[in-house]
């Protein structure tokens, strides 16, 4: 059964309506690809994904085998020296980029940094006047700490702005652009082509983030004419823990950049084993160190977990899917939201609408006990302080009576005021 249109859409008005979905759903077969514990409802793989089953059996390969066995040779015969370009290129069909264009490499911490300090430095050759970087003021903290990093050591401002203002503040002394696709605390998603547009119309090059959009939405870097991107492989790619980072170019420019961090396999020949530093061409260029092969063998099999779609529609599939939860999350959620003073801050409308819902906790509500006492019951979102809970739908294992389970419980948990079980002095390391 289906019950009244919420801003989201038409949501089921019961379980059955919800199984009913899951059972038209072309990417339902693909929940069987991952490792979910019993009894769990994950709603946090905006944050960590979930373990492809395929994963363990390729790490005991790559450990046993290709380590144990092949010792030092398997740099060359089992590939790994070109596992950062092959997991890229897997990589580059999810955010709209070519072959050849995306590496894997570090974190997004260190190429953010690597990105904007290549960008100011190429953009300051060209115009000494342009002294300034904008940057989103919500952006996630990592961001704001190396973007001010990169800025005080090549003597450029950093301004942070709401990002409805860029468009009026790109002037000619800007020199890059920096944002957030998504917003990590609000799950808004920023209009990547008009604001790369307006960046580029103000003379700035336009860097991007797309920890939040990476996996679960189409990006289309190189039809919007994007220059720089950085992302996560741990959140919708489900690479795991710490699985390190990619960078993507624009290939007009990347030959320009010349980025901070020069290592050696950031070099044009590595094994010359030369005195001096000569940037490779292309996207190589922003490697730096030795790449984390047993990370980069996780990521390819994480990655792998989201290409599987691919034959089933695709990121199309993925996106309307993940509209799909988000709004029914949004719709089944009113009621409860609205009983006990809580206030969705995700935008209603889908087009401005990332892969996330996220609930601001107010009054005497302690939303990180509440998330504590979901957590209790089986299902995992996450708190993001001071007063978020910030639920992700991954559309690759989730189903539509996965979101029905989680809002019956948020409603109990908030009906019954069970929460207050889990007020806590100190919260733990991790939110
Ligand atoms: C938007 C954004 N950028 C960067 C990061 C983190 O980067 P790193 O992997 O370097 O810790 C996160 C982590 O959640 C994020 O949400």
């Amino acid at each position: 059964m289906t019950g009244p249109g919420s801003a989201a859409g038409t949501v089921p008005s019961d379980r059955a309506g919800c199984l009913a979905l899951d059972a038209a759903d072309p990417l339902a077969g693909l929940r069987e690809t991952f490792h979910l514990p019993d009894g769990v409802i994950y709603l946090d793989g905006n944050s960590l994904g979930p373990l492809p089953r395929a994963t363990a059996a390729r790490l005991a390969e790559v450990i046993g085998g290709e380590w144990g066995q092949g010792l030092v040779g398997s740099w060359n015969t089992a590939g790994w020296i070109e596992a950062p370009h092959r997991v890229g290129d897997k990589i580059a069909r999810l955010i709209g980029a070519g072959p050849g264009e995306v590496v894997v490499a570090d974190s997004t911490s260190v190429n953010l940094y690597k990105a904007v300090w290549a960008a100011v430095q190429w953009q300051r050759a060209g115009d000494p006047r342009r002294d300034l970087v904008l940057c989103d003021r919500t952006s996630f903290p990592t961001d704001r700490y190396l973007l001010a990093s990169a800025c005080a050591s090549l003597g450029v401002e950093l301004r942070a702005v709401a990002v409805e203002d860029v468009e009026h503040l790109l002037d000619d002394r800007v020199a890059v652009l920096a944002l957030n696709h998504v917003d990590y605390r609000n799950g808004r998603l920023h209009d990547l082509p008009v604001l790369t547009r307006a960046a580029h119309e103000a003379g700035a090059l336009a860097i991007w983030d797309l920890a939040h959009s990476a996996g679960v939405l189409p990006i289309g870097l190189a039809e919007a004419g994007a220059d720089i991107a950085v992302g996560c492989g741990y959140k919708y790619l489900n690479g795991g823990p710490g699985a390190p980072s990619f960078v993507w170019a624009h290939p007009r420019l990347v030959d320009r950049l010349d980025q901070p961090l020069q290592g050696w396999l950031g070099h044009r020949a590595p094994f010359d084993f030369a005195p001096e530093y000569l940037a490779a061409q292309g996207i190589s260029r922003f490697q730096c160190g030795t790449p984390p092969i047993l990370s980069l063998a996780a990521l390819e099999c994480g990655v792998d977990s989201v290409l599987a779609a691919e034959p089933l529609g695709g990121l199309a599939a993925i996106r309307a899917k993940s509209l799909a939860l988000t709004g029914l999350f949004s719709g089944l959620v009113a009621g409860p939201v609205a009983r006990h003073g809580l206030v969705s801050i995700t935008p209603d409308a889908a087009p401005e609408r990332g892969g996330q819902v996220a609930l601001r906790a107010g009054g005497d509500l302690d939303p990180y006990a509440i998330v504590q006492a979901l957590i209790a019951r089986g299902v995992v979102g996450d708190f993001r302080a001071p007063d978020v809970l910030r639920f992700g739908f991954a559309p690759l294992y989730l189903r539509h009576v996965d979101v029905w389970d989680a809002v019956q419980v948020l409603g109990e948990v908030l009906d019954t005021g069970r929460w207050r079980r889990h007020r806590r002095a100190h919260r733990s390391v991790v939110t």
